[in-house]
């Protein structure tokens, strides 16, 4: 008798557990990742396409592709990227789009299930400011709960530094600075640039359509060149690529070109984190100064945590330290987050 009560209560507890999805997106300008409190994860590029015409959709098979797949088509699509510059795009076509890629990427999770869903996107700081309804709007039947953060929030709630932290998120389209202390951040704790990935690409392309005059390079090639050799400081080794020039192949050394296009985005940088530290409580900002972190993409830049730090020497110091999953950091810290919200919230959203 014992033994057939013992089934009948763990067979209970599952039942319950799967009736509820916990979920967390990062809805960037470059990459949408989604995480879920049963344990899967993904991440793809943000990108819609639909296909321009009858032939591009019988031949293609598809009305809606999306990622990588999207890319890999893109002469045949009209393309859309839902967020530019740090906000979400709000012509139909463009929300639609949104709506499409969230679902999508719902779907690469099995999470379309039928099951109480409770989720949380995070988005560019000034999204989640500006842009909030919007996407709540557009979200609201896909989830039982939903609410909105702001990307660097999540990344800090993802690494437990949720006091006196501040968070350097390096995406596509912005820069994020965000300062963390215990609650959820307010406009003033938030300071954005547009000197992030994509901004370094077409300073990337200038400099070497400066120097090498016969060759024209287009913001894919430079994106994947800095991907792979992006550094600040002092070199470790000269960077040369291969450039396709009429029927032959040219070798370019654009070391400098990488340098200088990486360093661009220093001195916003800077002064964002001065000026979050220098507004913040007196008695906390030495703990701030100390507990600075590099996030998204662009935290990958090699040697950017010691420029920076070089730079801060300027103004009193700093520590900064590097994120080690910038591309599910987002999306897991927003799966926390949802995790350990209130039951009460969730009416509320
Ligand atoms: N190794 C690397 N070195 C430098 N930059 C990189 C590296 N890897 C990725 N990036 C850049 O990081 C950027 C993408 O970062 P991320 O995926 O965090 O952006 P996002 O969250 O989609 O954008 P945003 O936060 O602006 O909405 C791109 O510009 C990409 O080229
Ligand atoms: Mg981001």
């Amino acid at each position: 008798m014992a033994t057939r009560k013992k089934i009948k209560k763990t067979s209970a507890a599952p039942i319950k557990e799967s009736k509820t999805l916990f979920i967390g997106i990062d809805f960037g300008t470059n990459h949408t990742a989604i995480s879920t409190s049963d344990g899967k994860k993904k991440s793809i590029l943000s990108l819609v396409g639909i296909p321009k015409d009858a032939i591009a959709s019988k031949f293609l098979k598809k009305e809606r592709l999306y990622g990588d797949e999207a890319l890999k088509h893109r002469v045949a699509l009209n393309m859309f990227k839902p967020i530019e510059s740090g906000l979400i795009k709000n012509q139909r076509d463009d929300l639609e789009a949104a709506k499409g890629l969230l679902d999508y990427v719902l779907g690469l999770v099995d999470a379309n299930r039928d099951v109480k869903k409770y989720a949380i996107i995070g988005v560019p700081s000034q999204a989640s400011v500006l842009n909030k309804k919007i996407i709540t709007e557009i979200l609201k039947d896909s989830f039982d709960g939903v609410m909105v953060a702001s990307e660097p929030f999540c990344v800090a709630y993802n690494l437990g530094q949720l006091e006196h932290a501040l968070v350097v998120d390096i995406g596509a389209g912005t820069t994020d600075i965000c300062r963390v202390h215990g609650t959820l951040p307010e406009t003033d704790d938030q300071i954005s640039s547009n000197k992030a990935g994509d901004f370094i690409d077409s300073e990337l392309v200038r400099l070497i359509s400066e120097e090498y005059t016969n060759v024209s390079v287009t913001n894919e090639m430079v994106k994947r060149w800095k991907e792979q050799s992006s550094f600040v400081g002092e070199p470790e080794e000269e960077i040369v690529v291969d450039v396709p020039v009429e029927s032959s192949i040219l070798k370019l050394s654009i070391t400098k070109e990488i340098k200088n296009s990486c360093e661009s985005i220093i001195p916003d940088i800077i002064s964002g984190i001065s000026k979050l530290i220098s507004t913040y409580d007196p008695d906390f900002q030495e703990e701030l100064r100390n507990n600075i972190w590099l996030a998204g993409g662009g935290s990958q830049i090699r040697n950017l945590d010691v420029e920076l730090e070089k730079e801060l020497e300027l103004i009193e110091g700093g520590k900064v330290f590097k994120d080690t999953d910038p591309v599910f950091s987002g999306a897991n810290g927003a799966l926390k987050l949802a995790q350990d919200m209130p039951p009460e919230f969730w009416q509320t959203t």
